[in-house]
């Protein structure tokens, strides 16, 4: 790995060069004519595509194939239940309800209260079940088709999952998980086992529909380990390798790292209120020049501004105005309070619209979750 920045399920760190990343983990980088294919059966781009925040693939080429020839795949993804939802998880959801919407397909959900309580010293198995309701909420309220999508808690599933997971383990030996995963001594036994959890719903509807399906896993690429133990497994149990596309991450509102419950202060939760938000954003980092007059003279790096990644990454659509954004951070033009300001207005909105959602999504658990 890389000294500047470290990437793996539990950890990012520093400033990821992502061209960088996709050599080290071997994923095939998404190229003008498979954004062109993607166009051609969605009818448009999402900006997410457009802009290059799903970045990277494996086999997706083929997935596509598959599809042009009638052969429909399933979306799977997930969420590791440690706390609340923030919108750095977001991102992926909301490019799968578009992936889910313009492909007309399933979609299996994990929450993986499991994997959180093995990791996570300070959390029960109370705690992790009862966020895993939380995010379940977040989930409904991104507008997932009630008729495609299946949300499920590995402990409240785990009589489906167990079977599968067994023939998964069996073919996984703990070196390939040391190497892939970094366990050591230390490790709990537990959580070596955890992976074959995760890899489960690779599988999965193949096997509850007794017929093989292909599957895309679209997530940020920090779970991308997970997937090499997946696609190695898969052809000795008989399956399709799973797809993946990834995505970049939207940073903290810190000066550097990606957007992590961890570091509470510089991100933004979908229950934190509307005021915690804006003063959040207030207080970010954004990257400009000590003065108003400096930053007027020398401009700023929208590279490094948060509150520019933040128009880039979610909150706005128009690739035109991100560009205008982008240009005035530049030339100075915007000084860093307004620029600001207007985002923690935006922020502001999205979050009160989707705390309705989150709402009225209490009354729809039922209509999704899956248990034994
Ligand atoms: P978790 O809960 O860490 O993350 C949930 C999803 O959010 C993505 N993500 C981000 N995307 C963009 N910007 C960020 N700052 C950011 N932070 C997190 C993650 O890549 C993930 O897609 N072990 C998993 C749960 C899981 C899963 C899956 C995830 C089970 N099955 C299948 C994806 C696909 C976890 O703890 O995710």
């Amino acid at each position: 790995m890389n000294e500047d920045f470290v990437v793996t399920p539990w950890e990012v760190k520093g400033r990821v060069d992502y061209e960088k990343l996709a050599k080290e983990f071997g994923t095939s980088k998404i190229d003008e004519k498979l954004l062109k294919r993607i166009e051609k059966i969605a009818g448009e781009l999402h900006f997410m595509l457009r802009r290059g925040i799903f970045f990277s693939h494996r086999d997706l080429d083929w997935i596509l194939e598959k599809y042009g020839k009638g052969e429909k795949f399933f979306l799977y993804t997930g969420r590791g239940p440690s706390g609340h939802t923030h919108i750095g998880h977001l991102i992926p959801w909301i490019f799968t309800k578009w992936l889910q919407e313009k492909f007309d397909v399933e979609l299996y959900f994990q929450l993986t209260d499991d994997e959180k309580f093995l990791v996570k010293r300070e959390l029960s198995l109370e705690d992790t079940t009862n966020y895993a309701y939380e995010n379940i909420l977040d989930i409904i309220a991104v507008g997932f088709d009630p008729e495609k999508t299946h949300i499920f808690t590995n402990t409240e599933y785990a009589k489906t999952q167990y079977k599968l997971a067994l023939k998964i383990a069996k073919h996984v030996t703990f070196s390939t998980a040391k190497a892939v995963f970094g366990f050591n001594e230390s490790s709990n036994i537990g959580i070596t086992f955890f992976p074959a959890m995760q890899a489960v719903p690779c599988f999965l509807p193949s096997v509850l529909k007794k017929k093989n399906i292909p599957c895309l896993i679209p997530a940020a690429i920090d779970q991308d380990p997970y997937w090499r133990i997946a696609r190695d497994v898969a052809p000795r149990l008989g399956f399709y390798k799973p797809a993946q596309i990834h995505s970049k991450f939207i940073p903290g509102l810190g000066p550097s790292g990606k957007m992590s419950a961890s570091e509470p202060k510089t991100t933004i939760f979908t229950t934190d209120s509307p005021d915690i938000a804006e003063k959040k954003i207030m207080g970010a980092f954004s990257g400009g020049q000590a003065t108003a007059e400096l930053q007027r003279k020398l401009g700023g790096n929208p590279e490094i501004c948060s509150i520019c990644q933040y128009y880039y990454f979610l909150f706005e659509e128009d690739d035109e105005k991100v560009r205008k954004i982008f240009d005035d951070e530049r030339s100075g033009k915007i000084l860093s309070g307004e620029h600001k300001k207007e985002l923690a207005q935006r922020v502001k909105k999205f979050i009160i619209e989707h705390q309705k959602k989150r709402e009225k999504a209490k009354d729809r658990i039922e209509e999704f979750v899956l248990r034994d």
